[in-house]
């Protein structure tokens, strides 16, 4: 008898368990070229119809140089606009590194092969939540492939894919400053923001000046507050003031693979809170608003230095000079940006509330012994508030459009303290080969060391000093094979960088990386434990797989184009039915009374 119950309550957990496996059974996506799967044209219809009329058809950024007949009106925009950032951001098909288009259209020479490549065909222009959940329900109903995309910035094309529906958030722009704000845990905060996914930094700077105010954002004024730049981390030149960007949310509210909304906080949904502070964009819920902190503006002392080594030797010398003196120029407060190509030095520093006479002495210690450099006097200078900073030196040089590819690795700072000899070395071996440059991120370090975070920020950034990226890009009309030529050459030079960041244990951040990286579930998020508690959050919150990018957390779980399970994981997946069967096999054989 006593058996008999514990076969009936094993039946009823077999079927439970047997409906959520065929539940959470995931098949190919319908793409749009496939006629026998996609949605009629009454079904999208009806679906427009219930977001209110925002569906809209998509192209290709370079599309208007290449239809038929020419549209010469709208060509010519496309080609004054084509490296302006906001121009890129405010079109659902463009991306801002136009490779990722994949269209072979362009607007320098004309194609006879422009097709839509990898930009979705239609999109839903998203302005209230519901939008965003009647999508997020219709993508489920009808196994379509989503992608969600803020700005199109993603290195890695992750707002963009082939036959999928995208989900834009670029006019969700509501945001609120609200002064006083407690926390579910009683914590009291002064001036935090609420800021909806379609919001960019640049917004952002310019609302908050008005009363003193920052937060801690991008470089890039057309970078997205809550997207990828925020769940994957977000260094900033003040994140060693401050901390990443990672580091300041309070609070999300989000939609949830099955359509549901809901406030993801440390009380509420605290898995999920823990990872979308760090885990990237993409994978785990379309975020719909953030709350994070905010600070009274620091006044910034800044410096902008370019040099022009006369020979190879002094080169040598003055980057030796450099790495030897990056850690007491961090500890100093100093933080920013440098840029190397094989003839020209360019730095572009700032330190928050500094003091010029100590500021301008460590520039000078600097640059003294270089005077052959071009160097003459340390360009030191005050500024009222980082705005200004951002203004003059920032703004300006965030011009998009090209195709590009870049590598990187996070740079410990105890080998730049301990080894800066074989450090320079690295960099000098980098920007001798043809055609390389590196961009030197100085955003690490100071607060960002900062290990009582808690949150999925890849734990390489809590010991980094630098960030340190190798990139190459290319002219539309580039052969296939030049391009991979130029992408084996970014691996290359990661090879080199990782020489000195702690070689096979190294790291680099996800959103600044080598598409092409081959251990990235390692490399991305810094040991194979982080990613595995992340991939079971995942799994928990996204069973079907909604949510999926490249070089994302589960995307491990699909085929290289996204769209087909992986056959080594459906396996996996049959052997989970075995135990349901046995259970109920089990419970027939004890109905019977057959004893075994
Ligand atoms: C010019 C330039 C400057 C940059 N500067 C910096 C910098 O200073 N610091 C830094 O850390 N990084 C910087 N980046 C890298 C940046 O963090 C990544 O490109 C990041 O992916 C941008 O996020 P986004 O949401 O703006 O872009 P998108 O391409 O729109 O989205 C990126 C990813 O996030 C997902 N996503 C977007 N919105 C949401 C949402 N609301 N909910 C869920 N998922 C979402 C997308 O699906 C995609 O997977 C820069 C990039 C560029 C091109
Ligand atoms: C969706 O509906 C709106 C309003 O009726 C219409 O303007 C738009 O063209 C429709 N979108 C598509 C893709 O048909
Ligand atoms: C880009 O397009 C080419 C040709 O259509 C295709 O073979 C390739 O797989 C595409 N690449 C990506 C990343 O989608
Ligand atoms: C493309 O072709 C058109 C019409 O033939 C011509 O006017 C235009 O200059 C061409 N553009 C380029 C970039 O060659
Ligand atoms: C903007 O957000 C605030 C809350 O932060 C809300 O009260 C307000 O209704 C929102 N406005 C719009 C237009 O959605
Ligand atoms: C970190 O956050 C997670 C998720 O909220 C929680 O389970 C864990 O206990 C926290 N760890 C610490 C040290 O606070
Ligand atoms: C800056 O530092 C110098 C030297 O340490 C000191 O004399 C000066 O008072 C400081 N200035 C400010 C404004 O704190
Ligand atoms: C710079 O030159 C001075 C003498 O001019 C010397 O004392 C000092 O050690 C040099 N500094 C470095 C960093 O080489
Ligand atoms: C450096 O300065 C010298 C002398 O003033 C000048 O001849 C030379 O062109 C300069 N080089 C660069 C790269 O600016």
């Amino acid at each position: 008898m006593q058996s008999f119950v514990v076969n009936v309550i094993s039946f009823l957990f077999a079927i439970i368990l047997c409906e959520h496996l065929a539940r959470s059974e995931r098949r190919c996506r319908c793409l749009s070229h496939d006629k026998s799967c996609w949605p009629h044209s009454s079904v999208w219809q009806a679906f427009n119809e219930s977001i209110n009329g925002q569906l809209v058809s998509v192209q290709p950024s370079a599309a208007p140089c290449n239809s038929n007949p020419l549209n010469v009106e709208a060509c010519t925009t496309a080609r004054q606009q084509w490296r302006n950032a906001v121009w890129r951001s405010d079109q659902p098909g463009a991306m801002q590194n136009h490779n990722w288009e994949n269209s072979s259209c362009s607007v320098f020479y004309n194609s006879t092969s422009c097709h839509q490549g990898s930009v979705p065909i239609l999109a839903v222009n998203a302005i209230l939540p519901e939008h965003v959940e009647a999508t997020i329900r219709f993508v489920d109903k009808y196994n379509l492939r989503l992608v969600v995309k803020a700005t199109g910035h993603d290195f890695f094309g992750r707002s963009t894919a082939v036959g999928s529906l995208l989900l834009w958030l670029h006019h969700m722009k509501n945001r609120t400053l609200i002064p006083k704000w407690s926390s579910c845990r009683g914590e009291t905060f002064e001036n935090v923001i609420r800021v909806d996914a379609g919001v960019q930094w640049g917004e952002v700077y310019r609302w908050l000046a008005a009363y003193n105010l920052i937060a801690i954002g991008g470089a890039s004024a057309t970078v997205g507050a809550t997207g990828g730049f925020l769940q994957g981390g977000g260094h900033s030149p003040l994140s060693p003031w401050k901390g990443l960007a990672a580091d300041q949310v309070l609070q999300f509210e989000v939609v949830l693979a099955d359509g549901r909304r809901q406030i993801v906080n440390f009380c509420e949904n605290p898995d999920l809170f823990w990872a979308l502070r760090g885990g990237g964009g993409g994978t785990f819920a379309v975020v719909l608003s953030a709350i994070l902190r905010t600070y009274p503006t620091p006044s910034i002392v800044g410096s902008y230095q370019a040099v022009f080594p006369p020979t190879n030797n002094r080169y040598a010398d003055f980057l030796h000079h450099f790495v030897r003196s990056l850690p007491a120029l961090a500890d100093m407060g100093w933080a920013g940006y440098f840029y190397l190509t094989a003839k020209t030095f360019t730095l572009a520093f700032l330190s928050p509330n500094g003091n010029y006479s100590t500021a301008y002495q460590s520039m000078h210690q600097l640059f003294r012994n270089f005077s052959d450099l071009n160097f003459t006097e340390p360009y030191v200078f005050e500024l009222p508030t980082f705005l200004d900073f951002f203004s003059a030196l920032m703004e300006a040089t965030n011009e998009n459009g090209d195709n590009y590819v870049m590598g990187s690795r996070l740079l410990p700072e105890a080998i730049i303290r301990h080894q800066p000899q074989q450090v320079a070395d690295a960099f000098l071996r980098i920007i001798d080969s043809e055609q390389g440059f590196l961009v030197g991120h100085l955003t690490a370090g100071g607060k960002v060391s900062d290990i009582t975070q808690n949150n999925s920020v890849n734990p390489l950034w809590r010991t980094a000093l630098l960030h340190m990226l190798s990139a190459q890009f290319w002219p539309d009309e580039t052969p296939i094979e030049d391009q991979v030529k130029l992408a084996k050459r970014v691996t290359q030079n990661v090879e080199i960088l990782q020489t000195v960041s702690g070689g096979e244990q190294s790291g680099a951040y996800l959103n600044e990386a080598d598409p092409n990286e081959v251990d990235w579930q390692q490399k991305f998020f810094g040991t194979r434990e982080h990613y595995t508690r992340l991939k079971t959050i995942k799994d928990r919150v996204d069973p079907n797989g909604l949510f999926v990018c490249n070089k994302c957390v589960g995307s491990d779980d699909w085929t290289e184009d996204l769209n087909c399970p992986n056959p080594k994981q459906s396996i996996a997946n049959k052997h989970k039915l075995f135990l349901p069967l046995v259970l109920i096999a089990k419970f027939l054989l004890s109905y019977f009374k057959i004893d075994v």
